[in-house]
């Protein structure tokens, strides 16, 4: 590890080690993401790429190791921090709201909206025109009535990287974005993930092995 690595915008992990009880999920890891790539994260099953993620956006704390985002330590913070540094991600198994519309779920991804004001009905009209923009995006504004839990797996894929883009992030962590999706779905991922890099968002995507539509 060369001090070249951790300076600039680039994210970085040096020798990052996380062990649940007698099992290294990530034994050592010293990476280096490009600024402004998609970058992949590839391995099999269990070879600990969400782990990986969950350390980097503190959502577990690693045992050792140091994690740099443009220049400065991140490791230890909260996720809300990391996320306000401008690291955003999505989970491997979709965490969205099933209950609630498409909409009502972009809108309590955003952190400015009070959920008693989205319960009382009372929406932040800048809030709601961005949140529509964004699904105009993804390609399922015309879903945004509907319960999320009606929506396909690959649809509640799009919703969740919507949400994730509501927050603005500069870094865009994806943990397995083509898992369990359908062929045309993966393909409009996959266009706008290589869309949305050319807009200047840099991209960590998982995969178990490489897959042919990325980057
Ligand atoms: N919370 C946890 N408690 C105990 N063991 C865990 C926990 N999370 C992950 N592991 C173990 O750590 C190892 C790495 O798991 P992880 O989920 O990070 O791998 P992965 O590469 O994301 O796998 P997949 O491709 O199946 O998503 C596995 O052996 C897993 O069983
Ligand atoms: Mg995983």
């Amino acid at each position: 590890m060369t001090a070249m690595q951790i300076t600039g915008d680039n994210l970085s992990t040096v020798e990052m080690t996380k062990r649940f009880g007698g099992v290294t999920a990530v034994n050592g890891a010293t990476v280096t993401f490009q600024h402004g790539k998609v970058n992949g994260l590839i391995g099999p099953n269990g070879s600990g790429k969400t782990t990986f993620f969950n350390c980097v956006t503190g959502m577990i704390k690693p045992d050792s190791g140091v994690v740099t985002y443009r220049g400065r330590t991140i490791m230890g913070k909260p996720p809300h921090t990391i996320a306000r540094a401008g690291i955003g991600r999505s989970f491997q198994l979709c965490r969205i709201f099933p209950r609630m519309t498409v909409l009502e779920n972009l809108l309590v991804a955003v952190r400015t909206t009070r959920l008693s004001a989205l319960m009382s009905g009372s929406r932040n009209p800048a809030e709601t025109e961005r949140a529509r923009g964004w699904l105009r995006r993804v390609g399922i504004d015309h879903l945004e009535h509907t319960e999320a839990r009606n929506l396909s797996y690959g649809q509640q894929k799009l919703l969740e990287l919507a949400g994730v883009l509501m927050g603005d992030p500069e870094t865009i962590m994806l943990d397995e974005p083509a898992g369990g999706v359908n062929p045309a779905l993966i393909g409009r991922i996959a266009t706008l993930v290589r869309e949305l890099n050319a807009e200047g968002k840099t991209f960590i995507g998982t995969a178990h092995g490489l897959v042919d539509s990325w980057g």
